[in-house]
């Protein structure tokens, strides 16, 4: 009996079977990109253990050929597990990568390995430094919280720069280490940050980002036009989050300034408000530009993963900028994902009544790209925003999408079935707060499947847009996720959905406003997309 594989994605990158979590040492090298990922190659759970690199390469960030695994744990200092890291492209061209091995103490430490062959333009085969593990933990350092080397930097001083993810104290920790040679390796007395407002920080990274260019920025590049961006992986008892800040960076004394710190509870900056985590960011030579993975975690049951033979996705790479005010990121697809859009449907100037929905048809609803941008015509009469609505997620889950309003609920309704029985929700309301206007933006998965027994979490933020401009959203929809980016990529909601009518042709999209104003689509444009191309090697025919 063939399995029905009604949730496989058609071009978010997922390995052909079994578990899969962080995404790993992400980089482009003479042409090709590669991407390695948390893999365990015996099932569809996670098992510390039996993590390897998965690795795949391409040469558009969009089609993949799957290659065997490129770091297995096979040694006494990785031998309970390659689990993850970066890579790095040395001045003499040659890719290294740092990541962390579970060794046979069960001690967390670092190691390098290298590829064997730079000019096979696959780097298939990856040599485990015999200087391995380079960096253990001691002086202080927990063995079990002590891991994630990012992508290393070069100081002025020509010394090579990276951070580790630890726990010091109960204090979530960037430790900075240092090196000449690239295998021996310093602690620096000072971490690079620390926060009393997190415990243990997973996959940090760090990097510049230019405050007034249009282009991302090599990890080494440090100038006066530049700004960084450290980020940690935070997983608390009721929460998993990749949050982040920006400061300023001294290469020649290593202090990282920043300008709001994790504490500050008012700004809480995400890359996403939904399920993503352990992200990493790589600068793509090719494109000029700062690119990033997340891994997208399951909302079926564990069973259901077993059963299907997969768990995890990553995000639809994103490329990453500050945002015009400084005080934020943007994130947005990366343009190659255009390549996959076929039939498009167009609607322009088009009123929404309040109390109204219409269908959007003439496109594939599970496997699609959509834009729009809506226009308030009367912003005068929104809803106050009480004091007590100051966590935007529990706001999203009290005033959800069938909760009317007045500026909003409006949006988009997606992998929906045809009598709405199923539906996940995107959409906004817009309050009146003390000197401003504030604009929710909401990911309601409360509907979204007839199954009792996935996950169907709401996920919510608030988006820093002046609501008297048009307001843009845009989702992927792929089948069991939904990625959205508010406000041109200010704010990203991404979901999982597993709906159990709304699937394949069955799925119908819908915008919608169940506030009592009037609301203009000033314009709507979506696509179906082809699925991306991912195959192992020997599958591939030499006209792809
Ligand atoms: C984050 C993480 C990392 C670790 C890896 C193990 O999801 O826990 O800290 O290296 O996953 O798979």
């Amino acid at each position: 009996v063939l399995l029905q594989q009604p949730y496989r994605t058609a071009f978010h990158f997922q390995p052909p079977q079994n578990w899969m979590n962080d995404p790993n040492g992400p980089m482009y090298y003479n042409g090709v990109y590669h991407f390695f990922y948390q893999h365990n190659p015996r099932e569809a759970q996670f098992g510390s253990g039996n993590l390897s690199w998965g690795h795949a390469v391409s040469y558009n960030l969009v089609d993949w050929v799957y290659l065997e695994h490129a770091l297995n744990p096979t040694d006494p200092f990785d031998i309970n597990g390659c689990w993850s890291g970066s890579a790095t492209i040395l001045p003499d061209g040659t890719p290294a990568i740092l990541y962390t091995g579970v060794d046979s103490q069960s001690r967390e430490v670092q190691n390098l390995a290298i590829a064997k062959n730079p000019s096979d333009p696959y780097l298939r085969e990856w040599i485990k430094s015999h200087h391995n593990p380079l960096m253990v933990p001691v002086d202080g350092i927990g063995t079990r919280f002590f891991r994630d080397p990012t992508t290393a930097w070069q100081g002025p001083d020509g010394k090579w720069r990276v951070i580790i993810g630890s726990e010091i104290n109960g204090h979530g920790t960037a430790l900075l280490y240092q090196s000449d040679d690239f295998v021996t390796w310093s602690k620096s007395p000072k971490p690079l940050h620390f926060s009393d407002a997190t415990k243990m920080w997973e996959c940090p990274d760090f990097y510049p980002v230019s405050v007034n260019g249009t282009n991302g920025l090599d990890t080494s590049v440090m100038d006066t036009n530049t700004k960084h961006v450290l980020k940690a992986s935070i997983n608390m008892d009721n929460y998993m989050r990749d949050s982040y800040v920006i400061g300023t960076y001294e290469p020649e004394t290593d202090e990282f300034v920043v300008d709001v710190d994790f504490k500050d509870k008012s700004v809480d900056l995400r890359y996403d408000y939904g399920v993503f985590y352990a992200s990493k960011t790589f600068y793509d030579s090719l494109k000029r530009r700062r690119v990033m993975w997340g891994w997208v975690l399951e909302a079926d049951s564990k069973l259901d993963d077993i059963n299907k033979g997969w768990a995890g996705l990553q995000s639809f790479p994103r490329s990453i900028l500050l945002d015009e005010s400084g005080k934020q990121l943007t994130q947005w697809p990366i343009r190659e994902i255009e390549s996959l859009r076929t039939e498009e449907v167009n609607i322009q100037n088009k009123e929404i009544e309040g109390g109204a929905e219409f269908e959007i048809t003439g496109i594939t609803a599970s496997q699609a790209d959509v834009e729009v941008s809506f226009h308030i015509p009367n912003l005068d009469d929104a809803e106050l925003l009480l004091r007590e609505w100051r966590d935007p997620e529990a706001l999203c889950r009290i005033k959800n999408a069938s909760a009317g309003g007045k500026i909003g609920p409006f949006g988009l309704m997606v992998l929906a079935s045809d009598n709405l029985a199923e539906h996940a929700d995107i959409f906004f309301r817009i309050y009146k707060g003390n000197d401003k206007h504030v604009v929710l933006m909401c990911s309601d998965q409360s509907r979204s499947s007839l199954r009792e027994e996935v996950e169907k979490t709401t996920y919510g933020a608030f988006i820093d847009v002046d609501p008297s401009q048009n307001l843009s959203l845009r989702s992927l929809i792929d089948h069991s996720i939904i990625e959205s980016f508010g406000g041109r990529g200010k704010t990203c909601i991404t979901a999982r959905a597993y709906p159990k009518v709304a699937v394949g042709n069955a799925a119908r999209l819908y915008a919608f406003n169940y506030g009592t104003e009037s609301i203009v689509i000033s314009s709507l444009s979506a696509w179906s997309m082809k699925p991306a191309q991912l195959s192992p090697l020997h599958e591939r025919t030499k006209s792809q």
